[in-house]
């Protein structure tokens, strides 16, 4: 048994800022289990998480409820923490069509927000009471505008606030991480140029870009037994981004 040793599920672990999670927990004792559309890419991410358990993987669209409901039986009876980190953003709308901008739209939605609320809603029922965690990643978009995709990561905030008042009064705490802009993922699908980076730090007040550590060491704080007098919150975690320079 590690030193910690709790149930945590992480959507979207096989990769990037979720990866980064898994191993936190992992590095903790806690038993991980992670979870995406991708299963050669999970395999390979709960290989290389160093822990005392072994990953476990399940591989889910998590926008698909049927999907969810049908995968329910592989994840665990009892979730102490879970981290609702899955979520991509798609392309801009390209000739401006109400079609394709209702598409685009549908798209984000699907994408950023089921996730997050089918998981939860699925796990609602093992979620340790008291003690239990769940931290959800927005996005700076939600605070400074993105189109769809930063609305959606705002409809996070407020769904939270919701999930917060329901799971109160069982000892649980619902709380939000909220990201500026993260070097080394695949969420803007090819590496992002050097002038990309560049053009982000300076956006920064302390002059660099975040690392997916960054924001697990976030999620961890917010997940652990230190943090219980918190909850319906959202925390940044931008390097200063949100003031600008
Ligand atoms: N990188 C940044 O600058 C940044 C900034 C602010 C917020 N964020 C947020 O941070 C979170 C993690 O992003 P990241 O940067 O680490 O990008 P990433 O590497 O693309 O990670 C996203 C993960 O979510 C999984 N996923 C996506 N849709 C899914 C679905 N329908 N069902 C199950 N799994 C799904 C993906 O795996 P599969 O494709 O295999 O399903 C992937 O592992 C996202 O919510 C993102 O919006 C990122």
């Amino acid at each position: 048994m590690g030193a910690s040793d709790r149930s945590v599920v992480i959507s979207g672990g096989g990769t990037g800022i979720g990866r980064a999670i898994a191993a936190k927990f992992a590095g903790q004792g806690d038993r991980v289990t992670i979870l995406g559309r991708r299963a050669d890419v999970l395999r390979a991410a709960a290989r290389v998480i160093a822990g005392t358990h072994p990953v476990k993987v399940v591989t889910v669209d998590l926008s698909v409820p049927e999907d969810v409901e049908e995968k329910l039986g592989e994840l665990p009876e009892r979730v102490d923490v879970l981290v609702n980190n899955a979520g991509s953003r798609g392309a801009p709308v390209r000739d401006g069509g109400l079609k394709e901008v209702a598409e685009r739209w549908r798209r984000d939605f699907d994408a950023n927000v089921l996730p997050a609320v089918l998981l939860t809603e699925a796990l609602l029922p093992r979620l340790t009471r008291p003690g239990g965690r769940v931290v959800t990643l927005s996005s700076l978009a939600a605070l400074r505008g993105n189109g769809a995709y930063g609305a959606m990561k705002a409809a996070l905030l407020a769904w939270n606030h919701t999930l917060a008042q329901q799971l109160g009064p069982h000892g649980v705490t619902a709380n939000v991480v909220v990201p500026g802009f993260v070097a080394g993922t695949e969420f803007f699908g090819e590496p992002v140029d050097e002038k990309e980076i560049a053009r982000r730090q300076a956006q920064t007040l302390v002059g660099e870009v975040g690392e997916p550590d960054d924001i697990a060491a976030a999620v961890a704080f917010l997940a652990s037994p230190e943090a219980r007098y918190i909850t319906g919150e959202f925390l940044n975690s931008n390097g200063g981004a949100m003031l600008g320079r």
